[in-house]
């Protein structure tokens, strides 16, 4: 059996590979931007118009896989609309940046670069169109006067990330004669981006997609690497397709609007990349998670920042998950167990995973392979985030079991399991560990 070892420390192969390299890649004005490329004698491949400047150096060093910005600019608000990180998700040809900044959604330029052909369907939600889609739709039509725009509003919630919900979209993208060359644009959380994503990967054998992710579960995760898909009644995200997007933009001031559970939620995921394969981002988190609830936006920018990095780094190397890209899955067993059995939508994803990262870090512990500070740290940080520490009460261990034997990780009948084992950040992918451990772990979280 196999097992697979992460973590930055021990083996990150993204430190050592040769062929990725990093690069400043924040820009703050059209000067330095253009500057920055020139400095370097590369050409600027920017969309620039009086006042903006979008430089970027995708087409002229496509291997490029994360960015190095400073940790914690100062924030002015005057110029945040033109302050942008770009991090490279490195794919060959089907590489494709993220854009992470303040004020994003009101720069056209950025978003029609991506732009293939000249009809656009604009995937949302009920709670989402009126807070941003006209202002995505002018974004698109800006000086753009050939484009046609049609959006498709799609009830809110986890509950209809289904089937029937997927067709409305394919009716609309149909009604509205989307061509090959169309392209879909998901604007909402992780549930919008994963069924628009779905949907554009099936609509026509495969349409070309953007992600503008608006929760802060979408834009540390979700929104990247390409994994789409909708729930089946039985199994979370059990039908979909690897599809990848042709940019992410993430707007940090649609955060503004979120709710604090969501946020939390949105932490989760946060927390999830310290623990598997970055130790320094795990105490980072540890003494700002006060600034991050605060939604203080140089912690938020700089935590969806280096997730973005982590999960780049992840998916560049194991984009069909044989191996190392399950590990971003640190928790997930357990949390789908719950989220399948609760009832979804009951609870949040992040909030399940949370609650399976303490069983976890309980299960390591008991398999000796990890001591026994570091699941109070993993306990800490998560009561801290204002996240669940234990299942729901009516979790039963027969319900964990019989959910996780559905679950995708499991090969042959044997389920394998993300676990934590050696120093903070580190962790393996494995079917081999003792059977009665994972039951006591069970036990000490369900009262039946
Ligand atoms: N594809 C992947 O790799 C991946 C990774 C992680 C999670 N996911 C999936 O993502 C989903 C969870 O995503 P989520 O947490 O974003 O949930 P979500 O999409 O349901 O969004 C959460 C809620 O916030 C609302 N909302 C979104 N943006 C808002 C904003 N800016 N202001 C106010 N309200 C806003 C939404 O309408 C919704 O009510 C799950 O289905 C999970 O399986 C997928
Ligand atoms: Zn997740």
């Amino acid at each position: 059996m196999a097992v697979v070892h992460a973590s930055s420390s021990i083996c990150s192969p993204f430190r050592s590979a040769p062929t990725v390299s990093r690069d400043l890649r924040t820009f703050s004005s059209p000067c330095i931007a253009a500057a920055t490329l020139l400095r370097r004698g590369l050409r600027c491949s920017s969309v620039c118009r009086p006042g903006k400047c979008f430089a970027s150096s995708d087409r002229i060093h496509p291997r490029i896989a994360a960015s190095s910005a400073p940790v914690m600019e100062p924030f002015r608000p005057e110029v945040a609309s033109r302050v942008f990180t770009s991090v490279e998700v490195d794919l060959g040809n089907r590489s494709y940046p993220i854009y992470i900044g303040s004020g994003l959604l009101d720069e056209p330029d950025l978003l029609q670069r991506h732009v293939a052909g000249k009809r656009v369907l604009v995937v949302t939600n009920s709670t989402i169109a009126p807070l941003y889609l006209d202002r995505v739709v002018e974004a698109l039509r800006h000086g753009n006067p050939e484009i046609y725009v049609e959006k498709v509003i799609l009830p809110d919630g986890e509950k209809y990330k289904n089937m029937e919900t997927l067709m409305k979209v394919f009716d609309k993208a149909i009604e509205s004669r989307m061509d090959r060359r169309c392209t879909f644009v998901a604007l909402g959380g992780g549930v919008i981006g994963d069924m628009c994503g779905f949907a554009a990967a099936a609509y026509v054998r495969g349409v070309n997609f953007i992600q503008i992710p608006t929760t802060l579960m979408a834009q540390v995760d979700s929104s990247v690497g390409g994994k789409t898909g909708i729930n089946h009644p039985l199994a979370k995200n059990m039908i979909g397709a690897f599809y990848q997007p042709q940019c992410v933009l993430v707007d940090t001031d649609t955060l503004k609007t979120l709710p604090d559970r969501e946020l939390a939620s949105g932490i989760a995921e946060v927390i999830k990349y310290g623990l598997i394969r970055d130790a320094k981002f795990f105490e980072w988190q540890e003494k700002n998670m006060q600034a991050m609830l605060a939604r203080d936006p140089n912690a938020l920018a700089y935590a969806i920042k280096r997730s973005c990095e982590n999960k780049a780094e992840v998916v560049s190397l194991d984009e069909k998950e044989s191996g190392l890209r399950a590990t971003l899955n640190l928790g997930h067993t357990f949390g789908h167990a719950i989220e399948a059995s609760f009832g979804y939508g009951k609870w949040l994803h992040g909030e399940a995973i949370a609650a399976g990262m303490v069983m976890v870090a309980d299960m390591s512990y008991r398999l000796g392979w990890v001591d026994s500070s570091i699941v109070e740290r993993v306990l800490n940080i998560i009561q801290k985030a204002n996240l669940p520490t234990a299942p729901p009460q009516m979790m039963t261990v027969e319900l964990f079991k019989s959910t996780m034997a559905v679950d995708k990780k499991v090969a042959d009948g044997l389920l394998r399991l993300i676990l934590l084992k050696g120093p903070l950040g580190s962790c393996v992918f494995t079917g081999e560990y003792d059977r009665k451990v994972l039951d006591d772990t069970l036990h000490s979280f369900c009262k039946s």
